[in-house]
Order: C-alpha cells, then sequence, then structure tokens
C-alpha cells in the first residue's frame, strides 16, 4: 500500500531526476492510486513540491501546467488512503518549513504526538498520520542540522508500520528513509542512487539492489549509500541483482498487465519448477534451509496466507495430506494471529505470499516462531520482508504482478506447495523416489496444458462479454475445485464488483441451494472422470440439482468428459492431468472470465476501487 521513490543523480544523469521519479510511481502505481505527489529540491537548495489526488495521470497534467524546476534529489508517492480521504491536500508529500516527507504505513500514537505539536503551537493542513511525521522531522533537523540524525531519531519515536523518505532544502544532495514494517529498497547506480518501495521503482536504470532489514534508516548521495540501525549505528544490508528487466515489468503488447500476466502464465509454472532436482532426477530444495530432522519430526503444517494466497493454501493442504499423511491446516493470517493458535516446535508454518509484505502475514509469522514453530515462506518478491522474517524460503519464479487481481502468482504458488509436498514425501519416506519422479513428469507437462487453455479461451470470453448485466455469479467445486471455486469468486468481485460466491458443491444442499433461480449464472469445477472415488459423479449430480431448479450451469469440465453435456449450458473443456494438479488449469478460464467482463463492463481491471497490490497495513 503506497508506493514510494526516491532518487539523488549527479548532473551527470541522462534523466530529469522528476522523470526518474515519475517512472518509478508509474511503476509502483499499482501498490496505490487515491494520489499521487512528488517533491524535489533543486542544487540551490529549493523545495518545491507538487501532489495532486486521483491517479498518476492527474499529476502529469499538473506538472505540464506548472513545472517543476531542475533538481539533484526527488521523492514521489503514490498512495492508499488510510489517515484522511484522497483529496489533494491529504496527498503526500507533506512540508514542514524546509522539509518534504512521503509516507507508506501508518504511525499508530500519531493522535498523541500530534496533542504535543498542537499545544506547541504547529499548525496542520492535512488530516494525515504523515504530516506529524513531517513536522517532528523538521523539528529535529533544526536540532540536529542533520538529516539522518534527525529521521532516526523521529523513526525511534514512532510506534506502528512506516516508511518515510524525506528531502530538505539544507541538504540538496541527498534523501534518507527509514523503514519499520514496510518495504524499503535500494538500487545502487553509478553517480545516482535510488529508494523504491520494490525493485520495479527503479529496475529499469539499475538491477543492483540493498534489501533493508527492519529499523534500519538509509541515506544516499549520488555516490553514496549509508545503512544504520535506529540506534544510530552502522547496520549491514543484503545486496542481490534483481534476476527480471524492466521488459517483465511493461505490458509488452497486451490490453492491461493482467491479461499479459495471465498468458505469462505457462512461464511461470516452468520457471517455478526449473532446477529443482538433481543429476539422479531428485527433488532438491537447496532453499529450505531447515534441518531435514526438524522436517520429519513435523506432526502439522499451519499454512497462513491472505486472499488467493490462501486459496493456493487450500491446493497445497490436499496435495500435502495426500503424498504425506501430516495433517494441514489453512488458516487466513490474521485471523490465526489473533486467536491463540495451538503451534510449537513440531509444526511446520508456511506463509505463502506474492508480495513477501502482507503484514497480516508478517505477523502470523511473528507469531509463529515466537511460539517456537519453524516458518517456511513461499514468496514471489526478492528483497521482501517475510522470507527475511522466515527461517526459509521457497521462492516462487513467477516475475513480477503488476496487476492488483493475482493470477500467475497464485499459479506459481501451486506449484510451489506441489514441490514442498513432493519434497516432504520424500524427505519423509512417504514416496519413493520413482513416484515422485512420475509426478514430476506430470507437473512438468502442465506448463503446455495451460498454454492450451489459453488458446481455447475465445468462448469464455465471449461468454464473458454477453454477461455485462449480470449481477450475481456462483461457483461450485469439489475437492481441489473447492479453492478453484473460491479463487474464481474472489476474481470476479475484485474486477467486475459483482456479487460472487465460491462454495463446496456438497454444500450446497446445506442452504446455498436456496440461492437458485431461474437464469442464476453458476460455474462448475468438474473434477475428472479418472479421478477416485465417486467424486466426478457426486459434482454431476449436483450440476443436474441446480439445473432442475432453473440455474444456468457454465462447466469446467476435462476434455472427453461427455457426462456433463446433458446439464451443462456452456463447457469450457481444459486438457487431462491428475485430479490434484487440475487447478493449475482450471482456474485460467475463470481469471479471463472476470478479466474479460470487468473489461466489458470499461472497468480498469489493473487497478480496481479500493484496493491496492501489497496490504502492508492490518
Ligand atoms: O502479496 P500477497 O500474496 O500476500 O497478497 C495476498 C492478498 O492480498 C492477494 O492475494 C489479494 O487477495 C489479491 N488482490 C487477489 O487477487
Amino acid at each position: 500500500m503506497c508506493g514510494i521513490v526516491g532518487y539523488v543523480g549527479s548532473q551527470v544523469a541522462s534523466d530529469h531526476p522528476l522523470d526518474v521519479v515519475l517512472e518509478g510511481l508509474r511503476r509502483l502505481e499499482y501498490r496505490g492510486y487515491d494520489s499521487a505527489g512528488v517533491a524535489l529540491v533543486s542544487p540551490d537548495g529549493r523545495l518545491s513540491t507538487a501532489k495532486k489526488a486521483g491517479k498518476l495521470a492527474n499529476l502529469v497534467e499538473e506538472l505540464d501546467l506548472r513545472p517543476l524546476p531542475e533538481s539533484t534529489a526527488a521523492i514521489g508517492h503514490t498512495r492508499w488512503a488510510t489517515h484522511g480521504g484522497p483529496t489533494d491536500v491529504n496527498a503526500h508529500p507533506h512540508v514542514a518549513g524546509k522539509l518534504a516527507v512521503i509516507h507508506n504505513g501508518i504511525v499508530e500514537n500519531f493522535a498523541s504526538l500530534k496533542a504535543g505539536l498542537v499545544a506547541d503551537g504547529v499548525e496542520f493542513v492535512s488530516e494525515t498520520d504523515t504530516e506529524v511525521a513531517a513536522q517532528l522531522i523538521a523539528r529535529a533537523y533544526e536540532s540536529t542540522g542533520d538529516l539522518t540524525a534527525a529521521m532516526t531519531e523521529v523513526a525511534r519515536s514512532l510506534h506502528g508500520t512506516f516508511t518515510l523518505l524525506a528531502v530538505h532544502e539544507d541538504a540538496p544532495g541527498l534523501v534518507v528513509g527509514a523503514r519499520h514494517d514496510s518495504p524499503l529498497v535500494v538500487g545502487i547506480g553509478q553517480g545516482e542512487n535510488f529508494l523504491g518501495s520494490d525493485v520495479a521503482a527503479f529496475i529499469s536504470h539499475t538491477k543492483e539492489a540493498l534489501e533493508l532489514g527492519q529499523d534500519q534508516v538509509v541515506t544516499i548521495t549520488p555516490d553514496t549509500v549509508t545503512v544504520t540501525g535506529f540506534d544510530g549505528l552502522p547496520a549491514e544490508a543484503r545486496r542481490y541483482t534483481v534476476d527480471w528487466d524492466a521488459a517483465a515489468a511493461e505490458k509488452g503488447g497486451f490490453a492491461s498487465f493482467m491479461d499479459k500476466e495471465i498468458h505469462d502464465q505457462p512461464h511461470a509454472v516452468a520457471d517455478t519448477l526449473l532446477g529443482r532436482t538433481d543429476a539422479h532426477g531428485r527433488l532438491v530444495l537447496d532453499e529450505v534451509r531447515i534441518d531435514e530432522s526438524v522436517l520429519r519430526s513435523v506432526d502439522k503444517i499451519v499454512v497462513v496466507a491472505c486472499g488467493t494466497a490462501a486459496y493456493a493454501g487450500h491446493v497445497a493442504k490436499y496435495a500435502i495430506e495426500h503424498w504425506c499423511r501430516i495433517p494441514v491446516e489453512v488458516e487466513l493470517a490474521h485471523e490465526f494471529r489473533y486467536r491463540d493458535p495451538v503451534v510449537n516446535e513440531r509444526t511446520l508454518v508456511v506463509a505463502v505470499s506474492q508480495s513477501g509484505e502482507t503484514m497480516d502475514t508478517l505477523m502470523a509469522v511473528r507469531h509463529a516462531r515466537e511460539q517456537g514453530a519453524k516458518v517456511l515462506a513461499l514468496v514471489n518478491t526478492h528483497g521482501s520482508t517475510i522470507p527475511r522474517e522466515a527461517d526459509a524460503v521457497l521462492y516462487t519464479h513467477a516475475g513480477p504482478e503488476i496487476a492488483v487481481a493475482s493470477t500467475k502468482a497464485f499459479l506459481a504458488q501451486i506449484t510451489a506447495a506441489y514441490l514442498l509436498g513432493l519434497y516432504l514425501a520424500q524427505l519423509r519416506g512417504n514416496k519413493y523416489a520413482d513416484e515422485v519422479g512420475e509426478i514430476l513428469i506430470e507437473l512438468r507437462a502442465m506448463p503446455d496444458k495451460i498454454q492450451q487453455v489459453l488458446d481455447r479461451a475465445d468462448r469464455v470470453r465471449q461468454t464473458a462479454r454477453s454477461m455485462v448485466d449480470t449481477s450475481s455469479v456462483l461457483f461450485l467445486g469439489r475437492h481441489v475445485g473447492f479453492p478453484v471455486a473460491m479463487e474464481g469468486a474472489l476474481k470476479l468481485k475484485e474486477l467486475a464488483y459483482i456479487h460472487a460466491e465460491g462454495f463446496a458443491a456438497g454444500e450446497l444442499k446445506h442452504g446455498p441451494i436456496a440461492l437458485i433461480e431461474e437464469g442464476q449464472p453458476v460455474f462448475v469445477i468438474v473434477p475428472s472422470p479418472r479421478g477416485r472415488d465417486s467424486l466426478h459423479s457426486k459434482v454431476v449430480s449436483n450440476i443436474q440439482e441446480i439445473r432442475a431448479r432453473g440455474a444456468r450451469t457454465l462447466v469446467i469440465a476435462e476434455d472427453g468428459d461427455t457426462d456433463v453435456l446433458p446439464y451443462a449450458d456452456e463447457v469450457f473443456y481444459v486438457p487431462q492431468s491428475p485430479t490434484l494438479l487440475a487447478p493449475l488449469l482450471a482456474v485460467v478460464p475463470l481469471q479471463i472470465f472476470a478479466c474479460e467482463l470487468a473489461t466489458a463492463k470499461g472497468l480498469d481491471v489493473d487497478q480496481p476501487r479500493n484496493l491496492a497490490k501489497s496490504v502492508t497495513v492490518e
């Protein structure tokens, strides 16, 4: 939530710092789009700012009308509003005298701090918590004459979550940042340096980055990067090279990032599988640096995650329990954290997150570790906080996901969860190497099958376009089809603002069937007829039951499944696959359906209303 960019460049820099910051904001706009603003300090020490409610385009228009002077240091912000509505006045940066500040997070003790400042005669113009921080840093600067020292002093006094960046008229060649429970990375350039909420902010300028730790302050000048702790002492930050380039964060000819990311999915799955076996075909997860004896003694796995990542966790439950015979619980991270869960040193907590910054998930990770559990993070974004605080990480390799609605990260998370399940099964002796090898062969065939689903998607799009006036869609699934149904409903809600619910098909007769009336569209995810037990026939019966009550049935079934034909108004076939792997295929038509329907309604699928990509506040 909120995107932050900072830049300092010497005069040799080819770009105007304002352009660098605006480009960074364009790449970070997915983090929040309620308002945007910039602050610049010119070499002769003049502070200028511009800010505007609404999307970044409004700020750019404002800057065309009222250009800002040349500068060597600049900061920029794109906002997801917390304190104070999305207005020009509440937009960042916030100015206090000669200083400008931008902020991501929430300063929880702002009211008491503000009361103290008001009592001292300070007048506030906005309703934000950020302006309080700005006033405090400006005062601290007056007494120290040092922006880094001022930032450090104030950072120590704030409670809550924050990344703060500041520039000051009297310190024209530098930007200072501080982070506590909110993301901030440094981009290392030649004669220029960058700060960003994530590496997308500066990826077209440098791939060399520094991952800041918790409670650190960073000061960048064109030629130096200095990192200290909140105690003022020098601190270490991990240097790494970003493994994707600017093209990966562009639309690449697609109408939206979401459309592009849906089409990236075969690669996301293939890349997540890549390089994870040794010369003998044995699964090797080098990153999982938790002692093998600890993994063998685990007697319970708890998956913690939010939103789409939690649905990936539900798929993981079916696979891991089946392959490893370890009980798996899946819990929304915000519920886990606040209900005194039973976890101990024999529990493996798996935290699933695309961004690696979701505050609810981070808090669950901390709580689990405090209880003695080992935490394994399944995360997509390198340099993020959750992997740094976990005991080990298994990275998904989906590449940058820019659209607010998660798609390729979901498939990559499911894939990584399969790898984890197979690894544990191999390690604990639940499966022989050749059994694991056979499943890996099936898994490696999935990217081609996902591509086939993409190639056949025209009918899904047509159906979506014909449903722009629909006010409610239901989704039914059993077994691994249940999380797919919930994910299909979430995609439709967040993109098309249509009421949608996902149900376990077996639950239908316990209540939800009362919702069925003439014409009610219902997607049904049908398991493979080649799968176990009577799962398939049970779901076919469910289709009959809702059809008999007037539902319009939109069925996702496996190639060759003719049993569904008599009861389906539409069938969208996907290639055959083992039941446990089928979510990687079945969810794709649902993503395309939601994307197309929202687009047909004229909505912005990349930046749906009220949402932000990374939920970095609780
Ligand atoms: O970055 P994370 O995977 O931790 O994010 C979790 C959820 O906020 C995220 O999946 C959200 O539900 C998406 N908007 C779903 O499309």
